[in-house]
């Protein structure tokens, strides 16, 4: 039985007050029981939200860490600052940080090892821009971004894997890809780790969808057979909304 996760990525959002506010109306919150509910506030946050959280089933994951362990690179963050924070899950590869900031598939090969070296479990980013999608190319675009960045894993690093396919013209554009496309490239996408390991290793990856998930179109989209969840984006920032959306299954 895969896990189901549904993730909030907060992204560039909620000052510290903003983010006591939102997480104690979350903690007010009811939640089904089976889905592992997790929250991704920015860096600055990351301290505190686990504090806030630490007498609830909440996990604080991190968007984002650098590859290196340390070092002159001004502004950036550790596997280590993230690991003495007792944060265990970072988000890597997400089309904002592929596209606004150039990180490469090589180089989301290089931090998805630094994190697994650290111990760090991985919600893995892919997803096509929409001119592939209208070229019908997006699943060779999401088969290279698998195979250039996490195909090289062992199997047994693949149990700090889950997936998160995000096709880019579905994130904050309230265009939310249909449920049967994202079962037809989560089956795609399974069949290429069942094709480049075994179907035992593909059976139990969470393959989470991303792209305009709503309290309205939760339950259809995670009704999908190959559907394990959702990261969420504008909607995690509303305590009821995200609610709505854990309570979708
Ligand atoms: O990482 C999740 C995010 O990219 C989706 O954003 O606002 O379309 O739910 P949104």
């Amino acid at each position: 039985m895969r896990e189901k996760i549904v993730a909030g990525n907060w992204k560039m959002n909620c000052d510290i007050q903003e983010m006591k506010t939102l997480l104690n109306d979350l903690k007010e919150k009811d939640f089904n029981d089976g889905v592992k509910v997790m929250v991704a506030p920015s860096f600055t946050n990351l301290y505190l939200a686990k504090e806030i959280l630490n007498d609830t089933n909440i996990e604080v994951a991190a968007q984002n860490m650098h590859e290196a362990e340390n070092g002159a690179y001004t502004g950036e963050i550790s596997a280590p600052m993230l690991t003495s924070l007792q944060v265990k899950t970072v988000i890597l590869g997400h089309s904002e940080r592929r596209s606004i900031f150039n990180e490469s598939n090589e180089l989301l090969a290089s931090k998805v090892k630094s994190a697994l070296a650290k111990g760090l479990k991985i919600i893995f980013c892919i997803g096509e821009e929409l001119e592939a999608r209208k070229n019908n190319k997006h699943v060779e675009v999401v088969k290279k971004q698998l195979s250039d960045s996490v195909f090289t894993l062992t199997e047994e690093e693949w149990k700090s894997i889950t997936l998160a396919y995000e096709p880019v013209w579905a994130i904050g554009t309230g265009e939310t890809a249909s449920p049967q496309q994202a079962q037809d490239m989560h089956t795609g996408i399974r069949k290429m780790i069942a094709d480049t390991y075994s179907s035992a290793t593909a059976e139990k990856v969470s393959i989470l969808y991303g792209g305009s998930v709503k309290p309205n179109n939760a339950k259809e989209i995670f009704a999908m057979q190959d559907v394990d969840g959702g990261l969420i984006g504008g909607a995690a920032l509303k305590a009821e909304d995200f609610t709505q959306i854990i309570n979708s299954f």
